[in-house]
């Protein structure tokens, strides 16, 4: 059993290689949603028989292979509609990502899609699609809007993230990304959807509480740092967490922004500046590192994650699920990349997809732990040596997950990705 015990908060610089394995016939202890108790099964007599004093019924459930934390998906847009397999095309033939969408396809093909998808529909095909993330071990999913850029289809998209929310047994942590791209219609009068966004959407976002954080596009050529700057600190006055897609392909001081707002997390980081890297580890800001969109994109470099850790930054990992730039549904495949992409050993990919991927949502206090008083959301992996988890590049190694103290029921469908619900 893979525990990752240790300090309730986020793991700097060494001590994200400092990983509890228990190997002598573990045990956990689950009452409702929360871990009661955890260590070796013969020293757990007292509290076992104190949890049988408060309930009469206790099941016992024998499981094969390593017992993991469930993982945490700190990153993902995971509502949208159609893949975009010309952009995939495109770039095998040499177009690159920013020329693509400066084109008309990449993001702003996504919000013509979104637009004119009625929402019943995106929550349908986001609850397949999220279900198809939770059964690769992900317990708990961030989600980004940002599809949409008007404050309708905004507001549409985290209301279907609402709706899937209630059919999903993973905890969906929902983002407001309004700020993503700068649509078409406000071309040449920026400073128009600066405000839009902050003046209309985020208001309507924050009074109907579709979410928890503010998110916003921080690169050369989409959002630079004073609208980045304009767009966070209104979210903050309205009492929502911080997040940026932060020097993702190229530099723009996105990282030491970041810090100095007091962000949740600096995402994808491919370009950070050393001085971003300095900034990042004398800050509570997790670096949130994404290899899946570099590989799928083409992209040579990879964010620095062995400087980022040696320098002291809570290094996170997560999937950037979306339909442009990283197609991918697994965490223990974005493991396995940054194993052999980023230099990061097994134990830092462990506690990269655990404890530092829930301080990127707040969450570091109540989940990414197996330990006493953690919420119970547990994933069992079909290997037999923890660092499997990280190494069979690509398969599927789930077998079981509980979310909040209950086995998740084995869909009909494990994996779907939702095609067929398309019109
Ligand atoms: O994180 N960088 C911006 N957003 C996404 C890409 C979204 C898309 O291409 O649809 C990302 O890579
Ligand atoms: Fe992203």
């Amino acid at each position: 059993m893979v525990t990752c015990r240790g300090p309730a908060g986020a793991r700097h610089g060494p001590a994200l290689a400092r990983l509890e394995v228990l190997t002598s016939d573990p045990a956990v202890l689950l009452d409702g949603d929360r871990i009661a108790w955890v260590g070796p099964r013969r020293e757990g007599r007292d509290a076992y028989s104190a949890l049988r004093t408060l309930h009469s019924a206790l099941t016992e459930v024998e499981v094969g292979g390593v017992l993991f934390p469930g993982f945490v998906d700190c990153h993902t847009h995971g509502v949208f509609g159609a893949p975009r397999l010309d952009d995939h095309e495109r770039r095998a033939l040499g177009e690159d990502y920013k020329a693509i969408g400066a084109a008309g396809g990449g993001i702003l093909q996504s919000v013509r899609d979104v637009r004119a998808r009625p929402e019943d529909q995106l929550a349908a095909l986001a609850r397949e699609r999220l279900t198809t993330l939770l059964w690769h071990g992900s317990t708990t999913i961030e989600v980004k809007s940002g599809y949409g850029l008007t404050t309708q289809a905004e507001l549409k998209q985290l209301r279907a993230l609402q709706r899937a929310a209630r059919d999903v047994p993973a905890t969906l942590v929902p983002t407001f990304l309004g700020a993503h791209e700068v649509p078409p219609e406000y071309r040449g009068r920026r400073a128009d959807y600066v405000r839009l966004v902050c003046e209309e959407m985020l208001p309507a976002v924050a009074g109907e509480r579709l979410a928890r954080a503010c998110d916003v596009f921080c690169e050369p050529g989409v959002f630079d740092i004073a609208e980045t700057r304009t767009i966070l600190t209104a979210a903050r006055r309205l009492g929502l967490d911080c997040k940026l897609h932060a020097d993702e392909l190229d530099e723009s001081g996105g990282a030491a922004l970041a810090a100095e707002l007091g962000a949740r997390s600096a995402d994808h980081l491919a370009a950070v500046s050393p001085a971003g890297i300095a900034a990042l580890a004398a800050s509570d800001t997790v670096a949130v590192l994404l290899p899946a969109t570099m590989t799928f994109l083409g992209r040579a470099r990879q964010a620095p994650a062995r400087r980022l850790v040696e320098a002291g930054a809570a290094v996170a990992l997560a999937t950037d699920f979306n339909p442009g730039s990283s197609p991918t549904i697994s965490l223990p495949l974005v493991m396995a990349l940054a194993v052999s992409q980023l230099g990061l050993r097994h134990a830092e990919a462990v506690l990269a997809v655990t404890v530092n991927a829930a301080a990127a949502l707040g969450l570091a206090a109540d989940r990414g732990q197996i330990a006493a008083g953690f919420r119970a959301d547990l994933v069992a992996l079909g290997v037999s040596d923890w660092r499997e988890a990280a190494y069979w590049m690509g398969a599927n190694l789930v077998t079981d997950v509980w979310t909040a103290g209950s086995a998740c029921p084995s869909p009909a469908v494990r994996v779907s990705l939702g095609f067929h619900v398309e019109a």
